[in-house]
């Protein structure tokens, strides 16, 4: 018997290139899953127009409308749960989770972020890459815990930092590489080859 695919829910803040990438890694069949739902915190998101496109469901939950985070976490949660989501995606998400969210979804829920974790953490890591001087930065995917950007590794890839580089050009050099392995991350999640142990994230053959 085969297994049910998982249904992802993507929660996007802004453009959407990293749920574009994952749309387009189920259209090869690259990704075993289904979209369920993209979710956005603001109605502005250019992430809600390139779901429609694709022919999924989309919803703005306007953080502006709630007062305080756990209402509008809580207002997540139901959107989520409704449309049977088994995988929470974080895709340019630009808010952090309280534990109502994580704990609800634990085990559940993936991130990336722009730089090498545990280095340059937050909102700004492209700044705070040039600004610091490395030559070597890139992106991650993690599990999310109830830390910031602080959750078990599941895939990393690194680029160089080039003299001259801007926000923008290093963006652009990360972003390739974001594109290439959150959809494999995503993958290896559907097969079951992610293996959990404290901090570390063992892949299986
Ligand atoms: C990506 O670079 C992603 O890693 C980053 O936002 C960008 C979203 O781009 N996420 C974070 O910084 C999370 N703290 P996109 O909207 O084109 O997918």
């Amino acid at each position: 018997m085969t297994e049910a695919k998982q249904k992802l829910g993507v929660l996007c803040s802004g453009r959407g290139t990293d749920l574009q990438s994952i749309i387009d890694a189920i259209g090869r069949e690259e990704v075993d899953a289904e979209i369920a739902v993209v979710l956005t915190d603001k109605p502005e998101a250019f992430a809600l127009q390139r779901a429609e496109r694709a022919g999924i469901k989309a919803v703005c939950v306007n953080r502006k409308q709630y007062e305080d985070r756990e209402p509008f976490e809580e207002a997540l949660i139901e959107e989520l749960e409704d449309a049977g989501v088994t995988l929470v995606v974080l895709a340019g998400f630009m808010r952090i989770l309280t534990p109502v969210f994580v704990r609800h979804f634990a085990g559940r829920i993936m991130n990336i972020h722009p730089a090498l974790l545990p280095s340059f953490p937050g909102a700004h890591a492209h700044r705070d890459v040039l600004a610091y001087g490395v030559k070597v930065s890139g992106c991650t995917v993690h599990f999310v815990d109830e830390g910031t950007d602080s959750g078990p590794i599941i895939l990393q890839a690194a680029v160089p930092v080039l003299d001259g580089d801007t926000e923008e050009t290093l963006g652009a050099r990360v972003l390739e590489q974001e594109h290439i392995i959150y959809p494999q991350a995503i993958q290896l999640y559907c097969e079951g080859r992610l293996q959990v142990d404290g901090r570390h994230v063992r892949i299986l053959d």
